[in-house]
């Protein structure tokens, strides 16, 4: 089971070009935040988005969330100065730089290579900074082993499916919504590239944004197909997503006590006094190895959402 690390449920967008959304953001109940410099940033605003960034994570309160930058993406002339200006002026007070539109191992190299340099010249622990690689075209796709694997610091793999939309050619504006002209899921194969290399490398798998913010019926719809692959959350990019997305990424509460039944039922059945069974019945079900570890995923995700179990397990008599 992929470590659960960081809990990012809900991943808040948050211009860094905007000094009122910045501080509004803070007492919003995402998981995350990301300060962006890159698309959500016009090029003349993006000098004083970064002092904006530095200075909301210097002083904001930003209550236990993940704290991330966006930078902008390697084939600019910008991300060298973002990473120096905000590691530098707010290394202490973040958490991971989220590179975006990462095509290549050798871009993650670089970011690594760059961070080490920083946190060697400001006194941080080297390897303090982690890193999220954000998959938005074909080269990123087919190169994503790679780039899980190019730094210890890669944290989370995130599809981008505004920009990989148009860098496939793909025939529609509705970013993460189905495509009545084809029959099943268009997302589906890239997200479970994503989710492949995310699993087989120990990394969070985070979903995309989804552009229609007033409605969350539909944000819901599009969450719970990357959350049933096993996604670990999604970007929100307006407040009344949050709660959506911190619900869909966290199991229902029945499949939680479930979960913590089964890991409770197996451990008394296996052992001693329970009489060292390895498949035994659990009501209707018959529980065993496997199923352990398909409880041990849930109950993480449930414990890491702070959820509190509603039954208990009584051995019988
Ligand atoms: C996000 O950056 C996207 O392109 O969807
Ligand atoms: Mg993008």
């Amino acid at each position: 089971m992929a470590a659960l690390g960081r809990p990012r449920r809900s991943c808040l967008a948050v211009p860094g070009s905007s000094v009122k959304m910045l501080d509004k953001a803070q007492g919003l109940p995402a998981d995350q935040v990301f300060l962006d410099l890159e698309d959500a940033v016009a090029p003349l605003a993006k000098p004083g988005a970064r002092k904006n960034v530095v200075a909301a994570l210097n002083d904001g309160d930003w209550a236990g969330k993940t704290r991330v930058v966006r930078v902008n993406d390697l084939t600019t002339q910008w991300t060298y100065r973002d990473v120096i200006e905000v590691v530098e002026g707010a290394g202490e007070n973040l958490d991971c730089i989220m590179l975006p539109k990462v095509q290549s191992a050798g871009q993650i190299e670089w970011l690594d290579l760059t961070l080490t340099q920083i946190e060697k010249t400001i006194g941080l622990p080297v390897g303090k900074i982690g890193i999220e690689a954000q998959i938005e075209n074909a080269a990123g796709l087919v190169n994503v082993d790679a780039i899980a694997t190019a730094s210890q610091r890669v944290e989370t793999i995130i599809f981008g499916p505004a920009d990989f939309m148009a860098s496939i050619n793909m025939k529609s504006l509705v970013v993460g919504g189905l495509i009545p002209d084809y029959p099943g899921d268009p997302y589906h194969y890239i997200l479970m590239r994503i989710l492949m290399a995310a699993r087989m490398h120990d990394l969070q798998a985070i979903d995309g944004p989804f552009l229609q913010i007033r409605d969350v019926d539909a944000f819901r719809e599009v969450a719970k197909r990357s959350a049933a692959l096993g996604f670990d959350g999604k970007w929100v990019l307006h407040p009344g997503q949050i709660d959506a997305a911190n619900d869909v990424y966290s199991p229902a509460q029945e499949d939680y006590d479930h979960a913590e039944l089964i890991l409770d039922a197996y451990d008394y059945y296996t052992s001693e006094a329970g009489g060292k069974l390895g498949a035994v019945m659990l009501g209707n079900e018959m529980i065993d190895e496997a199923s352990r570890k398909m409880a041990l995923v849930i109950s993480a995700k449930g414990r890491a959402a702070g959820m509190l179990r509603t039954t208990t397990f009584t051995p019988p008599a």
